[in-house]
């Protein structure tokens, strides 16, 4: 068993340490929580209860997304400490299955093909630990076992040790939460994001195979609708550096129209390229953010700024005409 512990070590710290880091990461970071943010908790749930297999559950509990960002993230600090230390360590893995599981049933449910997304290998990861636990390794729950072995043992000392043990977890881990919760509100004014301008519903179907032609840059022309192109919005109604939420008229799927200049405009698929999430705009960085991993793009060309996604968002024509912009 302890040969087994050993063996089985890397992908215990890495699991532990990935996990304490993730919770540490949300609670750190102020968007997380703030439901106005594209990089919110509560933006990612919207952007992916249109394509989950559980999105009526998801829907269900919009109404207290902070709350469900606040039980991930103490949830995952909870199966990253108890992993490190090998304390409760079963229990601590099949915690980080039913998170990885839930992940996978969201926000990576639309990765195509499967294995491109990471929750589902997390989900087989922690299949070891179920079965053995910290394998007797450097593990607090083998030490708690020893105790309870002792001649000296007849339970009582075990059983307060371990109450200790489990009470010092517990409160180290929520001082360490809460410090660090602090600290990113209080420095973390960069890792806010601004408002967005997002307007109307989410949807988060899987890109689109198809480029469209680059958009020409918006000239006035006079006249009817430009063949095959369908109304978005009046010319004006958006402000400069401003976006508004559309339909691609090509697709069904989400698109955002910018108004990059007086008589500019672009127009961009919202479908993230990585996993197919709806993104948002951030109209003061100028930048479209996926609520699910991070992922950024430009708003002047769609280019992939940070994160996962491996491809531009899709551009999509855009046209002025008759006092109206037009898209296709
Ligand atoms: S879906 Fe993963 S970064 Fe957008």
């Amino acid at each position: 068993m302890r040969r087994t512990g050993w063996v089985l070590m890397p992908l215990r710290v890495f699991l532990g340490a990935t996990f304490v880091f993730a919770a540490l990461q949300k609670l750190a970071n102020p968007s997380f929580f703030d439901a106005s943010s594209p990089g919110s908790v509560q933006a990612q749930m919207h952007a992916v209860a249109p394509t989950s297999p559980i999105g009526p559950l998801v829907d269900l509990s919009l109404h207290a997304g902070w709350l469900v960002g606040l039980v991930i993230a103490l949830g995952e600090l909870a199966v990253g400490v108890g992993t490190l230390i090998g304390l409760r360590a079963r229990l601590a893995a099949a915690g980080g299955m039913l998170l990885a599981l839930s992940f996978f049933l969201t926000v990576s449910w639309t990765t195509a093909p499967y294995y491109y997304g990471a929750d589902i290998v997390f989900f087989f990861a922690w299949t070891p630990f179920v079965a053995v636990g910290a394998g007797g390794v450097l593990s607090l729950d083998a030490l708690l076992a020893g105790r309870h072995r002792s001649p000296r043992g007849t339970g009582g000392p075990g059983g307060r040790l371990e109450r200790r043990a489990l009470v010092g977890a517990a409160v180290g881990a929520a001082c360490l939460a809460g410090l660090t919760a602090v600290l990113g509100r209080a420095f973390g004014g960069a890792a806010h994001a601004p408002r967005t301008t997002a307007r109307g519903p989410t949807g988060g179907r899987p890109p689109r195979t198809a480029h469209h032609p680059a958009t020409e840059p918006a000239g006035r022309s006079a006249g009817r609708a430009p063949h095959g192109m369908h109304p978005v919005t009046d010319v004006g109604s958006v402000g400069i550096g401003q976006g508004v939420r559309f339909s691609d008229p090509a697709t069904g799927t989400p698109a955002w129209l910018i108004r990059a200049g007086s008589s500019r405009y672009d127009a961009f698929s919202a479908v993230c390229t990585h996993a197919g999430c709806t993104v948002g705009y951030d109209a003061s960085s100028k930048r479209f953010v996926c609520p699910c991993h991070g992922g950024t793009y430009s708003a002047r060309d769609g280019h992939v700024l940070g994160g996962p996604p491996p491809a531009p968002l899709a551009r999509i024509k855009v046209a002025l005409s008759g006092g109206k912009v037009y898209a296709r």
